[in-house]
């Protein structure tokens, strides 16, 4: 007789979807290295436009709308894995969702460690909402990854909004992304900044905008291909089929999604609904 063996877990629906979430239009930036990644993968994409945006609200507000949204989401959609393509959602929530989901989850946090890896100078700067770079979170990515580097933090709420319109396509005053830009580079030290961590996901939907704002020197670093080969490397033995169109939600159904169809269907979203 052989050992007992250990139980294997149930093997996944090939066409249980990868649920992304975010406050509205960010993690669109999440899912485009995901579809690199993982081009036959179904997909869920929810955006909690009723709570946009999430970088204005406290941490209680953040953690109990993102853990109750998740929670309804996750038993109605029976997702295989959930993203929280969202880094305010992610930095405030992580934990908590964590603890109450069974489903693997994946956050979107600072890319700090690349930034500390890839500057010359020594000064990297961040750009987040408000509510992200208040976070404890964040302290404790800079001591890890950046404890010899000078992090410079900026909270860049209208990013959000300028996103949002760019998407749309509502033209954008460029004096939104000088101000973004100077917002670092006014601070002490920071005419050295050569790296900028986006720490939102709504920020590499206007890299361009902010690459020229900063100027050919300054490196723009966000998470999203690291997020990509996490989400890759936990589902590595799962087959995907996709019986439906890809989906995208939201928690708010009269917000000129018409707006929104051409681009959603560019990150392969098909067809949309109100959740
Ligand atoms: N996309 C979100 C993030 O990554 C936040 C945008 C918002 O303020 O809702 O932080």
């Amino acid at each position: 007789m052989g050992e007992p063996s250990t139980p294997e877990a149930a093997p996944v629906d090939p066409a249980a979807p990868l649920l992304l979430f975010d406050s509205g239009v960010g993690g669109l930036s999440v899912l485009a290295e995901v579809r690199k990644l993982l081009p036959d993968a179904p997909v869920i994409y929810a955006a909690d436009n009723a709570g946009l945006p999430y970088g204005d609200k406290t941490e209680a507000q953040i953690a109990a709308r993102v853990s109750g949204l998740l929670g309804r989401m996750t038993e109605r959609l029976r997702p295989r894995l959930v993203c929280i393509a969202c880094n305010t959602a992610s930095t405030i929530a992580l934990a908590a969702v964590r603890e109450v989901l069974e489903v693997p989850i994946v956050g979107t946090v600072p890319a700090i460690k690349p930034a500390a890896a890839l500057t010359q100078t020594g000064v990297i700067g961040l750009l987040g909402t408000a509510a992200t770079i208040r976070q404890g979170y964040v302290d404790r990515l800079e001591a890890e990854f950046a404890a010899d580097k000078l992090l410079l933090r900026h909270g860049a709420p209208e990013l959000v909004a300028a996103a949002e319109a760019t998407l749309r396509g509502h033209p954008v005053d460029p004096a939104v992304y000088a101000r973004a830009a100077a917002g670092l580079t006014s601070q002490p030290g920071g005419e050295r900044i050569d790296a900028v961590v986006l720490a939102c996901t709504h920020f590499p939907l206007v890299a361009a905008e902010l690459g020229a704002a900063f100027g050919p020197d300054v490196q723009l670093i966000d998470g999203a291909a690291g997020i990509a080969r996490r989400i890759g490397f936990l589902t590595r033995e799962q087959s995907f089929i996709s019986k439906v169109p890809d989906l995208a939600l939201f928690t708010r159904g009269d917000d000129n999604h018409v707006e929104l169809d051409p681009v959603l269907a560019r990150y392969g979203l098909m067809d949309r609904g109100v959740f």
